[in-house]
């Protein structure tokens, strides 16, 4: 009897366990049932336009002297990931909105444009490019705090354009153009999409586990497909909440459009953390989240170039999805489409 309770009891924590890694970081992100936990399956739609928008991107970059190779965003344009456990006693700051407008009123009802206590240790700092993201677990109570463009004013006190707090459970996802006031402010990405979404973690990678979805960026996202269009945003819901996309044209990538790596491109020449990944972008694909000045996908900052462990322990690994062309990717139809006036 002894022997069984113990039993039982081993088999749940293993279980319980196995939901986090040891630093207390959960192994799936996001709900089982969230898009950016569903694979593709077989046969989607690809988009009428797919190809026309992918040559164009291709066309673009190579006319405006850009490199148009498949990107990999790991030491800038991207957010570092930090953890702090707020049941020991945490560093609490302020932040405040430094444009003068409320915060979403998910996480500002009363339109302030501060929000106080939040765990930041004074350690913790943005992505080093103009839009400061920066994504802050807490592995207590296990919800992510996440802004862009923070910056430190001192210890206590930081500024920050947009704040998002929500709890690894979550599916990711806001209905877009969130109702109430403020929309624009919902989320941190371009998109409104959560910036952990999508986002290649080390831990998984060292792991040899990736199973989700990959956020994109890129240089042709989607404002409307028509100047005469009697809206002036469209978007690809759920995934996307809103958009910053500019681009006027039907050959575009709607923001919270889902991307696929081509199938039936060979991937077995790969050495094993490049195929991990080309393996996601054929089965999960990704999706289009933000501007960028490339076509690229996001992994985890870990340090200025040069000195982060991306490059010091698999950089010669992933470099090889540089050589993937970005014309092996397709574009798939978007099945619901939102517009806004
Ligand atoms: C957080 O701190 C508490 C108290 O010291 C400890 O029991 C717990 O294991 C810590 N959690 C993690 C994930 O480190
Ligand atoms: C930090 O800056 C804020 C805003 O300027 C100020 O109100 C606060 O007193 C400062 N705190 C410290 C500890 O310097
Ligand atoms: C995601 O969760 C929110 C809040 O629980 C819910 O309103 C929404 O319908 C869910 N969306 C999807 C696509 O599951
Ligand atoms: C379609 O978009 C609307 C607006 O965002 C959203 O409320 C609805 O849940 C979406 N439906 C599906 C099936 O994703």
């Amino acid at each position: 009897m002894k022997l069984l309770v113990s039993l039982i009891f081993l088999i749940i924590s293993v279980v319980v366990e196995s939901q986090f890694t040891s630093t207390g970081f959960p192994t799936q992100v996001l709900s089982s049932n969230s898009p950016w936990n569903t694979p593709i399956g077989n046969n989607p739609t690809v988009d009428p336009l797919s190809s026309s928008t992918v040559n164009r991107i291709y066309t673009e970059l190579g006319q405006g002297g850009l490199s148009t190779n498949f990107q990999l965003h790991y030491y800038q344009w991207t957010a570092p990931l930090h953890l702090v456990n707020t049941s020991l006693p945490v560093n609490r700051i302020k932040i405040f909105q430094p444009q003068g407008e409320g915060y979403h009123e998910t996480v500002d009802p009363l339109g302030l444009k501060v929000i106080t206590n939040l765990p930041v240790l004074t350690s913790f700092n943005p992505d080093p490019k103009l839009d400061g993201h920066m994504i802050v677990f807490d592995t207590n109570l296990k919800v992510f705090h996440e802004f862009s463009r923070f910056k430190w004013v001192n210890s206590t006190t930081a500024e920050a354009t947009r704040y998002d707090t929500f709890s690894y459970t979550h599916n990711g996802t806001y209905p877009a153009f969130v109702p109430g006031s403020r929309w624009w402010m919902k989320g941190v990405r371009g998109s409104g999409a959560p910036f952990i979404a999508g986002l290649i973690r080390f831990d998984e990678i060292q792991r040899g586990e990736l199973n989700h979805a990959i956020a994109f960026g890129g240089p042709l996202n989607r404002q409307k497909s028509s100047a005469s269009s009697p809206w002036s945003y469209e978007l690809c819901s759920p995934v996307s909440s809103r958009t910053d996309g500019y681009v006027v044209g039907d050959n575009t990538i709607m923001e919270g459009q889902r991307i696929q790596l081509n199938p039936s491109y060979n991937i077995n020449s790969l050495p094993p953390k490049a195929k991990l990944i080309a393996q996601a972008l054929q089965t999960y694909g990704g999706y289009m989240v933000d501007n960028a000045g490339d076509f690229g996908i996001y992994f985890e900052n870990l340090g200025a170039s040069g000195s982060n462990q991306w490059e010091s322990q698999y950089g010669t690994d992933l470099s090889t999805l540089y050589n993937i062309p970005i014309t092996q990717f397709r574009v798939l139809s978007c099945s619901n489409i939102s517009t806004k006036v």
